[in-house]
Parts: C-alpha cells; sequence; structure tokens
C-alpha cells in the first residue's frame, strides 16, 4: 500500500476542540487529529449509486462503524457511535471528542448496487496531543554566555529557534525527552529571540527580547546573594563616615571664621 499524505487542514487555532480535516478519498491516506477535537474525514464524493461499509481495524480484524445505501446511512453498535457523524451529501465523517484508542486503521468498502465488492479503501489514522504555548527561561552562564531553554506540551514537539529573524542551529534536545530544548548563545549576543515549537497538528511560537549577559555575571550573582547585606552596611557606615567629617570639618571651619558670631549669641 503506497503511503499517500492526506491533506491536512487545520481550520480552527484554539487549544481545545481543535478540529482537522483530511482528504482520505486516496488510499493509503495517513490522517492527523487533535487529542479531544474534531476530524472530518473525507471518504468518497458522493455516496450515491453505491453502497458503502466504514470499518475500524485492518481487514484481518475489523469491526464496522456505519453502512450506507443510497441516500441513507446506518449507525452501528460500536464503543464510538455516540461520537460519530456522517455527511451523506458530500461523503465526510465526523468524529468528536477524539481519544487515543481512535488511532489506527480504517477501510471503506465500496460495493456495487447489487452487492458485488468494487474497491477498498485505507486509511491511518494518528490522534496526537496539540502542542502547548512554549515556556523560555534563561539563565547566565560565568564567561557572559546565555543559556536558553524553551518547552512545551504535546506529542512529538519539534523545536526552532531565530535571534533576529536568523535561524539559530547549534541547539540541543534532551535526550530520551523531548519537552524541552536548550541553546547557549555566545558572549554579547542580544536581539528578539523566537522559540517555535510544531507537531503534526499546530504551532506555537514565543519571542523574548534578550540582552547580553555580563560577564562574570554567575560570580557578580552568587556573591550578591550571599554578600548583599553586608555590602549595604559597608556603604552606609561609609557614608556615615564621610558626612561626618564633612559636618565637622565645616563646624571646626566656621568656628574658625566667626568666632565673633558666636560668642555674640552667648
Ligand atoms: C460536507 O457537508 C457538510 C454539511 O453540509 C459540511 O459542513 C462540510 O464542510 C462538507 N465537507 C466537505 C469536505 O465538503
Ligand atoms: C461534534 O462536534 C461538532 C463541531 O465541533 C458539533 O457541532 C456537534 O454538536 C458535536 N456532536 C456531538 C455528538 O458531540
Ligand atoms: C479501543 O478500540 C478497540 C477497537 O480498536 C475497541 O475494541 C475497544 O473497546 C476500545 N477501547 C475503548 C476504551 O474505547
Amino acid at each position: 500500500m503506497e503511503a499517500v499524505l492526506g491533506l491536512l487542514v487545520i481550520s480552527a487555532g484554539v487549544s481545545h476542540g481543535l478540529e482537522t480535516s483530511c482528504d482520505a478519498r486516496e488510499d493509503g491516506c495517513q490522517c492527523y487529529a487533535a487529542l479531544g477535537g474534531t476530524v472530518y474525514l473525507q471518504l468518497t464524493e458522493t455516496t450515491a449509486y453505491n453502497q458503502y461499509s466504514f470499518y475500524k481495524g485492518s481487514t484481518g480484524a475489523r469491526t464496522e462503524i456505519l453502512k450506507t445505501k443510497n441516500d441513507k446511512w446506518v449507525m452501528r453498535d460500536t464503543p464510538i457511535k455516540d461520537r460519530v457523524h456522517f455527511f451523506i451529501n458530500n461523503g465526510t465523517f465526523r468524529l468528536n471528542n477524539t481519544i487515543r484508542n481512535d488511532s489506527g486503521e480504517y477501510l471503506l468498502e465500496k460495493l456495487e448496487s447489487d452487492g458485488r465488492l468494487s474497491g477498498i479503501i485505507g486509511l491511518q489514522l494518528f490522534i496526537e496531543a496539540p502542542v502547548s504555548s512554549p515556556q523560555l527561561s534563561s539563565e547566565c552562564l560565568s564567561h557572559g554566555e546565555m543559556k536558553v531553554s524553551c518547552s512545551s506540551e504535546g506529542d512529538g514537539p519539534q523545536y526552532s529557534w531565530t535571534l533576529d529573524g536568523q535561524t539559530v542551529r547549534d541547539t540541543e534536545t534532551s535526550p530520551g525527552e523531548e519537552t524541552n530544548t536548550t541553546i547557549t548563545l555566545k558572549k554579547g549576543l542580544s536581539g528578539d529571540l523566537t522559540c517555535t515549537v510544531r507537531n503534526t497538528i499546530n504551532s506555537d511560537t514565543v519571542s523574548r527580547r534578550i540582552s547580553h549577559c555580563p560577564e562574570h555575571s554567575a560570580e557578580i550573582s552568587s556573591w550578591a546573594r550571599s554578600g548583599f547585606n553586608v555590602f549595604v552596611y559597608f556603604q552606609l557606615a561609609e557614608v556615615f563616615i564621610l558626612l561626618t567629617i564633612c559636618l565637622g570639618s565645616y563646624c571646626f571651619y566656621k568656628k574658625k571664621t566667626c568666632p565673633q558670631e558666636q560668642d555674640d549669641g552667648e
């Protein structure tokens, strides 16, 4: 069976109840649908003059979901029957509130009006969790480099980075778990950093303006954490001493230059 990638159209950009459509009129289509969303599968142009049976499963082990005859369709008693609708006017099958168990092979059998089998079309449905809005976090390293992580939930996320519109390579995705990716930006880089995450269902992007890290930021920040109070007290003490000296010399100077005034006052 030759695998033809079905035409996938994302019609709604919201994170819940994503709708996808797939043109599955050719044998071997691969269709992707959002977990918890609605998928429209176009199985045939018209159901007129023929009978159709639509099955979940492969030829060996299959369950009939629905069948059509002329302008009528009959739903079989399956676990998915409450989530299914068939548009007989254009041969489109709709499945709501998809669950992971909906993934798998489906078969459409076309029968002539006399009941003779005249064609079988297979399709593969993949139910995948859409990617969520990516989150960025950054950290300054000791030599003025910046480590930025981008993370998202969802099935099979693929990450890409741009800095001021230029693709950034040199990324590392932790092996085994693909929930985030990290880049290390060289010293002195700044600009608009964008992380895009996509999978077969949807994509989302986050941008942030980054300014370069101070060269010894790591030492400064750790020193600042532990020594901040001492530093402040030291500065205050210094200011106090300076003020005392200034005041002292001012008084000393005043006493020396205007002794008469003070004498007059007394
Ligand atoms: C099929 O018909 C239904 C209802 O008339 C419509 O909502 C849907 O968009 C149609 N699908 C295609 C692929 O034409
Ligand atoms: C299935 O979803 C469609 C569109 O999202 C909605 O109009 C319809 O009422 C839903 N049907 C069921 C049985 O949930
Ligand atoms: C999962 O799908 C199979 C058929 O592919 C069905 O027999 C089974 O009952 C389903 N399980 C659930 C929880 O819907």
